[in-house]
């Protein structure tokens, strides 16, 4: 399956969801892994990295700015990094498909080194907002020629040396907290980023592991992240984590489908990531964490989740940072709660990688789900347990999260649910339709 080539899907109902299965490497911790080691001297080892075509799209531009990166028989990859400081201006434009994280993050890079680089991504990516990276970023000293409204396709000029800057970050994005945070890797002295809502901290911890210089104080205004340039990487041994993010479509399938008993091992539970097992255990769901631990300096355990009544809460809305990509998954358990679930103060959801409150409620009001929508959420009546009415075809709107979370919220739906276009879901999760044959019993392990 490729994000480019079309993959209608269509879901009915199936019986429980039952077995034990691993998800992918975490998106977020893959990205980083390559650039960082990327950035390094010497060689660097990922085990577990997400090989889905985000990370893929990450690899490729590491590569054209000069980092060697191979994978070997045993799934394990490898990078020499150029230095920070050393990325080559790259040939030909870097193509970011689907990837927000791929090109804000590596914008950040490409600012603080003396290169001129072109970004390019798909209809999706082409539609969202840049302007968040721009100004920081020109703040330090590059320069953007970008599309109308600050989107792709665009082209920016680096600054060597550029210049530290101290950054309150006006929006709650992990993204533009990274971007200024690597733009000042290779900038001297101390760029700081103060963050007044925590987002995910996966660029402070690895950079630290990284051996760059790096604090963090937790003040009344917020984070202050303060790392000082022109930091040296020292290449490392990752072991990437299974992504929160992937896990959270079974904890939502096994919890809504009568019957089902999964438990997913390895899964990342970084507590600015975790929000959705925070709400999924407010609304009553059955989720226990066993054999807890620590890999690659993140907090890891196994989750085993059986089917449970669930009940409409609140979304409380200080939660939307640390499940800010489970809230299509978390709509889709609101669908079958009992009562009025009110999910407000995720407004970011209209610029991922469509505009995941509309898509939603376009998706579960044509599957006969009762919702209003706001401005910044929606409020969802649950349907008591019983299976939705379904029937109805859904657009994805190239976005993977959309297409996963029909295909769950069709697992326990009257009639056929079915997707026009599932082939985004290749972006993250390879492998997601196998594992669900296999937690259904349509196959053996993918
Ligand atoms: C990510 C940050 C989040 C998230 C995205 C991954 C990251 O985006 O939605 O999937 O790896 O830093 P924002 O920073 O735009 O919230």
């Amino acid at each position: 399956m490729s994000a480019s080539t079309p993959f209608p899907y269509a879901i009915s109902a199936r019986g429980p969801l039952r077995g034990a299965l691993t998800v992918p490497g975490d998106k977020s911790i893959s990205h980083r892994s390559l650039m960082f080691a990327g950035l390094a001297v010497g060689e660097s080892r990922i085990e577990g990295l997400l090989e889905g075509e985000d990370v893929l799209a990450t690899a490729a531009a590491m590569r054209a700015m000069g980092a060697r990166i191979e994978r070997d028989a045993d799934g394990v990859w490898h990078v020499w990094g150029v230095g920070v400081g050393g990325l080559l201006q790259p040939e030909t434009a870097l193509e970011m498909g689907n990837s927000g994280t791929s090109t804000r993050l590596l914008m950040g890079l490409v600012a603080s080194h003396g290169i001129t680089a072109t970004f390019t991504g798909d209809a999706s990516l082409s539609k969202r907002p840049m302007g968040r990276v721009i100004e920081p970023l020109s703040a330090m000293g590059a320069e953007f020629t970008s599309s109308p409204g600050g989107r792709l396709p665009l082209t920016m000029r680096g600054l060597n040396p550029g210049v530290p800057i101290e950054y309150v970050l006006p929006v709650a994005s992990a993204q533009v907290k990274s971007a200024v945070l690597l733009a000042g890797l290779n900038t001297p002295g101390i760029t700081r980023v103060i963050e007044p809502v925590p987002t995910r901290d996966h660029s402070e911890r690895m950079l630290a592991g990284f051996g760059a210089e790096l604090t963090i104080e937790e003040t009344a205004q917020g984070r202050i992240i303060s790392i000082r340039g022109e930091a040296e990487l020292k290449p490392q041994q990752i072991t990437v984590p299974g992504d929160p993010s992937s896990a959270a479509f079974w904890l939502v399938a096994a919890s809504i489908v009568p019957g089902s008993d999964v438990t997913i091992a390895n899964v990342g539970l970084n507590p600015t990531r975790t929000g959705i097992i925070t709400a999924l255990r407010m609304m009553g769901a059955d989720i226990a964490e066993f054999d807890s631990r620590t890999v690659g300096g993140e907090p890891v355990a196994d989750l085993r989740v059986r089917h449970a009544p669930l009940s409409a809460i609140e979304v409380p809305p200080d939660l939307a940072p640390s499940m800010i990509d489970e809230y299509p998954a978390l709509f889709v358990a609101a669908a079958f709660a009992q009562g009025r679930t009110v999910a407000r103060g995720a407004e970011e959801l209209r610029v991922k990688e469509s505009d995941r409150i509309a898509a939603m409620a376009a998706a579960l009001g044509a599957n006969g789900v009762a919702l209003e929508e706001y401005e910044d959420g929606l409020a969802i009546t649950g349907s008591r347990g019983e299976p939705i009415p379904g029937g109805a075809q859904v657009a994805s709107k190239l976005d993977h999260r959309i297409a996963m979370s029909m295909t769950v919220a069709g697992l326990a739906a009257k009639a056929e649910v079915s997707i026009d276009d599932a082939a985004p879901v290749a972006t993250s999760y390879p492998g997601f339709f196998q594992t669900l044959d296999h937690l259904t019993g349509r196959n053996e392990p993918a």
